[in-house]
């Protein structure tokens, strides 16, 4: 059985909305999996290294930065001495293509989990605008494409 953790960093409920979206729709896909959902605030990075597939979401804020919540873990884990060598992740985000710095927290996220060794197994997605159901059709359709590849 793989395990997999959810991790979500949220303002205003939007990436928590996706993120419990993806805890109830990896089962489907997936009848073997065992899922954990947990808010940023409380993820500590050791987690990682526990679970097969660890998927990360946050919102960007601010002229393209990290919401307040990703800043924080992101900064610990930046500074963190830990070796993700062989850990698999996924990263989503969510944001606005009306602002010039659209999503850019996906890259900020990749970097950081690159910077220590992390495995990105799949391109990352980006959401723009809304939680409604095209979205969450979306991340369906993304998590399907690399969910029984782990
Ligand atoms: C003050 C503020 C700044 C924002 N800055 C950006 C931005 O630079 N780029 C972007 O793509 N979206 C930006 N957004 C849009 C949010 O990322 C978007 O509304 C998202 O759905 C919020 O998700 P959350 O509720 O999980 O935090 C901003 C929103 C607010 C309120």
């Amino acid at each position: 059985m793989s395990k997999i953790l959810v991790s979500f960093a949220t303002m205003s409920g939007n990436t928590e909305r996706v993120a419990q979206y993806i805890n109830s729709e990896l089962p489907k896909i997936s009848p073997e999996t065992q899922v954990s959902l947990v808010n940023m605030m409380e993820l500590t990075e050791e987690l990682f290294n526990e679970h097969d597939l660890n998927i990360l979401g946050s919102s960007t804020w601010t002229d393209g930065e990290f919401n307040p919540i990703s800043e924080e873990f992101f900064n610990r884990l930046s500074a963190s001495t830990i070796d993700l060598n062989g850990v698999k992740f996924a990263i989503f985000g969510l944001g606005e293509s009306y602002y010039p710095e659209f999503c850019t927290v996906v890259e900020k996220m990749e970097n950081v989990i690159k910077s220590k060794n992390g495995l990105i197994i799949t391109e990352s997605l980006k959401l723009d605008g809304y939680v409604d159901d095209n979205m969450l059709h979306s991340v369906g359709e993304w998590l399907n494409q690399f969910v029984n590849t782990i």
